[in-house]
């Protein structure tokens, strides 16, 4: 488990006082696969740095499984750093260093014997699928490989968290999505607790348990990937997941609607994506309903409904009639014409 006490970083430039982290309390849980998104400069990985200290807090504690980072000698956090692997966008290669030599300088550095190193290094490119490019030097590899070794290095020592800063962001969505998958295999098999920094929200659909959105150095929302997309509290985290699920209405379709109707976006949550919910509400009332927009996505298999719909009919029937979807657990807002 790691937990983020008050951290608090400030860093002294030229200018004066830049603020990276304000205050920040976090728990992230052991196994998770935690996100952390927000625009540039938010201070994704100023707090990133912070968990292994790659960058020291102004002030705050670090808690990993109990043992707070920020109390250690330089000697103890050196070995405590090893238990602790980091993956970056533009991977961090050594260049004139062949694959399996970048991957054994991680074992060397942590003191292993070389009888270990080798056994241990064809072991690591099996598990990422680059068994047959021990030999190769970074520049003869593609984006995706590279991450590969980024990962099989950041895994020699058997670490129990992976921070992950913008893994896929130099990658094209195929080799997102293999390096997503590895990540989401590794997490399964080894148990890892990974901490991933995107500015994508899909990354977050796919991949992510639980999230926390960044804005000026702080964390203004966090919770479920599930929650986060189902019930977004903040403006921004409204803007990040607009992108993925919400959806405008061509102009077009506005100008052939009914004036006297209403348009209404029904979100349906957990099981009531699964009913026949709809079809219950029109039997049970004499209004119509023309669907305009319909989508399920499925967020670590929960279903998460969204239709947009034009209601008809009787002033009182069409309250009535929303009434009985927010009974039955459906999440109902009134669209305005937006273009
Ligand atoms: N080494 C540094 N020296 C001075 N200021 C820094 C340093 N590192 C980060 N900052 C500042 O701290 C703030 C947060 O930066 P940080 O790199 O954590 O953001 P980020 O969310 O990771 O952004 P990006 O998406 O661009 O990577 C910014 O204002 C940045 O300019
Ligand atoms: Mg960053």
């Amino acid at each position: 488990m790691i937990q983020l006490i008050d951290l608090h970083k400030e860093y002294k430039t030229k200018k004066g006082m830049v603020l990276g982290v304000d205050r920040v309390n976090l728990t992230i849980r052991k196994g998770d696969i935690f996100g952390i998104v927000g625009y540039s400069g938010a201070g994704k990985s100023s707090v990133l740095r912070c968990i292994n200290l790659l960058e020291k807090p102004t002030s705050g504690k670090v808690v990993v499984d109990g043992v707070d980072l920020t109390s250690l000698s330089k000697e103890e956090l050196r070995v405590a750093r090893q238990k602790i692997g980091m993956i970056f966008q533009h991977f961090h290669l050594i260049t004139s260093k062949t694959v399996f030599e970048n991957v054994a300088f991680a074992l060397k550095a942590a003191g292993k014997p070389p009888s270990l190193i080798d056994k241990r290094v064809t072991e690591l490119l099996q598990l990422v699928g680059l068994a047959d490019k021990a030999e190769h030097y970074p520049a003869q590899l593609s984006g995706g490989q590279k991450q590969r070794v980024g990962i099989a290095r950041a895994l020699a020592n058997d670490p129990q968290v992976l921070l992950c800063d913008e893994p896929t962001s130099a990658l094209d969505p195929t080799t997102t999505q293999s390096i997503l998958s590895l990540l989401r295999d590794i997490n399964k098999t080894l148990g890892l607790t990974i901490v991933l920094i995107t500015h994508e929200m899909e990354v977050v659909k796919d991949l992510c348990h639980h999230v926390a959105i960044m804005q000026d150095g702080k964390i203004i929302e966090e919770g479920s990937v599930y929650e986060i997309f189902a019930n977004p509290v903040q403006p921004l985290t409204r803007e990040f997941i607009a992108n993925t699920l919400e959806f405008k209405l061509p102009r077009k379709l506005w100008d052939k609607l009914d004036p006297a109707g209403k348009v209404v976006k029904v979100l349906f949550r957990d099981e009531a994506a699964e009913q026949a919910i709809i079809y219950d509400m029109l039997k049970a009332s004499g209004i119509k309903a023309n669907i305009l927009h319909g989508k399920i996505e499925y967020i670590g298999d929960k279903p998460l409904g969204t239709f947009i719909m034009e209601v008809t009919g009787e002033p009182l029937e069409i309250d009535n009639a929303l009434q009985y979807l927010v009974d039955r657990s459906c999440g109902v807002e009134v669209v305005d014409r937006v273009e």
